[in-house]
């Protein structure tokens, strides 16, 4: 799994990784995107929570872990980006893992600091138009609930012996190396 804060890079690296190592990339903030997009039911009850700044309920995100994992056939494993955000969706995906006799193989954390992930999401807000990048005060409620709710995960996989932790600052190419080379460990 990529974890990190907002903006850290997840996105940015997960191409890469998935190709060379035959992943499907599943980002929960882009699988909920799409599901705004087409006005589902499940988008609807998302979209004011993302344009919030706010986590959405743990078993909507867990429900389409789930339904991922039993529907994309053809992978060596998946590339999870933005999942699990929580303790308990963390104690949730080993759970659906261990029924299918799998496991988590390492969390690779891309780290930056906050005034950094202000400035990315300054620079993306003005080519991607996510809604969540538009107004500093939810951008700063995402670093917040980052703090708060996804930071005590790195506890959770240090003790299980899968947190490895990379540098975020520097050029895309450098991050992407040293992810790599995060990953040839496990
Ligand atoms: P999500 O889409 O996951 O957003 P996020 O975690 O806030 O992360 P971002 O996508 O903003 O950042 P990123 O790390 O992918 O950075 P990127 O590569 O784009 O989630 C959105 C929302 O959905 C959440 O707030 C929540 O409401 C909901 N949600 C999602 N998952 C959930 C879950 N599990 N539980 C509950 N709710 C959930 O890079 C950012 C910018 O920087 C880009 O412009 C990029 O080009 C640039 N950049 C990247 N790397 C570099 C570099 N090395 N140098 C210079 N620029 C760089
Ligand atoms: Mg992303």
């Amino acid at each position: 799994m990529l974890f990190g804060p907002p903006g850290a890079g997840k996105g940015t690296q997960a191409g890469a990784m998935v190709e060379r190592f035959n992943l499907c990339h599943l980002s929960t903030g882009e699988l909920l995107r799409s599901e705004i997009a087409a006005g589902t039911p499940l988008g609807l009850q998302a979209k004011a929570l993302i344009e919030a700044g706010n986590l959405v309920p743990d078993s909507v995100v867990e429900g389409m872990i789930e339904d991922k994992f039993q529907s994309v056939k053809g992978v060596k494993g998946f590339l999870l980006d933005g999942f699990p955000r929580t303790l308990a969706q963390a104690e949730a995906l080993d759970a659906i893992l261990a029924k299918r006799g799998e496991q988590v193989t390492a969390c690779v954390s891309i780290m930056i600091p906050d005034a950094l992930i202000h400035e990315r999401i300054a620079h993306r807000a003005q080519i991607e138009g996510r809604a969540d990048d538009a107004r500093p005060e939810v951008v700063e409620n995402r670093i917040k609930t980052y703090h708060d709710k996804t930071e005590p995960l790195i506890a959770f996989y240090k003790k299980a012996g899968k947190y490895s932790e990379i540098d975020g600052v520097g050029t895309i190419e450098q991050v992407r190396e040293r992810i790599f080379s995060a990953m040839d460990k496990f």
